[in-house]
């Protein structure tokens, strides 16, 4: 029989890459694919949530009819979205992959080539999870990803400090299998009093689950 703990909560999720544009054809990106972000999205509403997925460009489609899909392209389209809806929401994953640097202006036309060395100027974009942990009040609960290559814990639990998360999930790409594109990840959930629980390399969807069971306990609590 399927569990129904989080009917009518509101949770919002972000996933998969921003895209910021150079010229009208290209743009500075990453590899996520959105999975992750989409099997939270798919085990929140199977569990009874609305969910709001605040989604980058993914080949991905949703499925659950409480999924309600917003589709953006930059950090910036994410952080008007995200924070457009927050006030509404029980909890907030942020799962995408966003860009930390954007282009200090966008090209009109398409950029010509010649053999001359070139550079991008790039600013700084608004921190998503930082800006709504600060805004975030105790009822709310806030999760963060951490994506590292070296000294994975201690990084995560800095970025669970600076953004004011309740729990961050960390996944590096020292793992196999791990993190961006593949279907399987590996995951290591940090809470504020440093609890560190690891998980084995699971499918993302049974990697949802743990997550979702983790954010379960937090919203009973609120
Ligand atoms: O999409 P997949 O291919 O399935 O891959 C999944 C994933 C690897 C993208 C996912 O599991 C993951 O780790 N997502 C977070 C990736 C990331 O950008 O991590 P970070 O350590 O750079 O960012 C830390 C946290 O701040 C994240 O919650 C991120 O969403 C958030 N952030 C970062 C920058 C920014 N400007 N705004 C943010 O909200």
């Amino acid at each position: 029989k399927e569990k129904k703990d989080l009917q009518g909560k509101n949770v919002l999720v972000t996933a998969g890459a921003t895209h910021e544009m150079i010229d009208p054809v290209r743009f500075i990106g990453n590899y996520s694919s959105g999975k992750m972000g989409y099997s939270l999205a798919e085990e929140l509403a199977r569990r009874g949530a609305n969910v709001t997925l605040v989604s980058g460009p993914t080949q991905l489609e949703v499925k659950h009819q409480n999924i309600s899909r917003v589709d953006v392209r930059s950090a910036e389209e994410m952080y008007v979205a995200s924070e457009a809806c927050f006030a509404k929401m029980d909890a907030a994953i942020m799962c995408a992959a966003v860009a930390d640097y954007t282009p200090v202006s966008k090209a009109d036309e398409k950029l010509k080539r010649n053999n001359e060395a070139f550079s991008i100027e790039l600013k700084a974009t608004t921190d998503i999870a930082a800006a709504l942990g600060k805004v975030k009040t105790n009822s709310q609960v806030l999760v963060g990803f951490a994506l590292e290559t070296q000294n994975e814990n201690d990084n995560a639990k800095k970025k669970l400090v600076k953004k004011n998360l309740d729990f961050i999930v960390l996944n590096s790409l020292k793992d196999k299998g791990a993190g961006f594109n593949s279907d399987t990840n590996k995951i290591t959930i940090i809470d504020k009093d440093n609890k560190t629980r690891e998980f084995a390399l699971k499918s993302k969807v049974h990697v949802a689950i743990d997550i979702i069971d983790e954010l379960t306990r937090y919203l009973a609590n609120r």
